[in-house]
């Protein structure tokens, strides 16, 4: 039984898969590592929250080359991948298993930046808010919290158009169709999106100020914010 967000059942098709169902993924990663303040030459700490085959987070030390990350996942398939992937930045990166908001962040640490993309939408309602404090906690005065996710329209049809799009987008990229359906809808079953909206303000009930919705493409989104100085 697949994890939530796993996506694939083998996790090492996932890098070439991804990119097949999740239209400009590449520059939704550029819209996060746009973000941040800091300068290249920064040392910031870093926690990234569902790291997965650590895409987001080996280009994340490669944009901030003093950086240090601690890349945090529940999928033992996925980090297995990531560790292989990740393997060249050496003691710059640490792996961690576990779940997020249970063992992630833990407050035994403090960072400059929290990253996260295509994960944080598994969450229920509660459990995001509950996430969006424990990172607020676990942020330096003047750090930011930047997430690319999944979001959810209220208007059904933007829905609709949205679900059109990923299909065209797939078989643009030459899947077949009915593998597309079969590799989401096992993984539809653990998505949970909120909308845009709401959790700009869930961000600002936790105190972030800066909350700012960043890019967006149909229902991918890059938004964030900023705990005070
Ligand atoms: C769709 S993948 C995204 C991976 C990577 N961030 C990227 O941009 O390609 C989602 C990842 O989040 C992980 N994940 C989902 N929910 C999680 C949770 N509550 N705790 C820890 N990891 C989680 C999954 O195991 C998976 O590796």
């Amino acid at each position: 039984m697949k994890k939530p967000g796993e996506v694939f059942a083998d996790a090492s098709v996932y890098d070439p898969g991804i990119e097949a169902i999740v239209p400009r993924y590449d520059e939704l990663h550029d819209a996060i590592l746009n973000s941040p303040p800091h300068d290249r030459s920064e040392a910031i700490r870093v926690l990234e929250l569902g790291t997965g085959t650590g895409e987001l987070t080996a280009k994340l030390l490669t944009r901030f080359p003093e950086s240090s990350v601690l890349a945090a996942d529940h999928s033992e398939q996925m980090l297995v991948e990531a560790e292989r992937k990740l393997e060249t930045f050496g003691d710059r990166v640490e792996l961690g298993q576990g779940a997020f908001p249970e063992d992630y962040p833990d407050q035994t640490d403090e960072f400059d930046l929290v990253v996260s993309s295509l994960a944080v939408h598994h969450l229920d309602e509660g459990e995001k808010k509950a996430l969006f404090d424990a990172i607020y906690d676990c942020l330096n005065p003047g750090g930011w919290f930047i997430n690319g996710d999944v979001v959810q329209f209220d208007a059904p049809h933007l829905e609709a158009l949205s679900g059109d799009m990923i299909e065209n987008w797939v078989r643009s990229k030459g899947w077949e169709e009915a593998d597309f359906m079969d590799e989401w809808e096992a993984s539809d079953d653990y998505d949970n999106p909120s909308t845009l909206t709401d959790q700009l303000v869930w961000l600002r009930e936790s105190e972030f100020e800066a909350v700012t919705s960043i890019w967006q493409y149909y229902n991918f989104a890059v938004y964030g914010g900023q705990k005070p100085e």
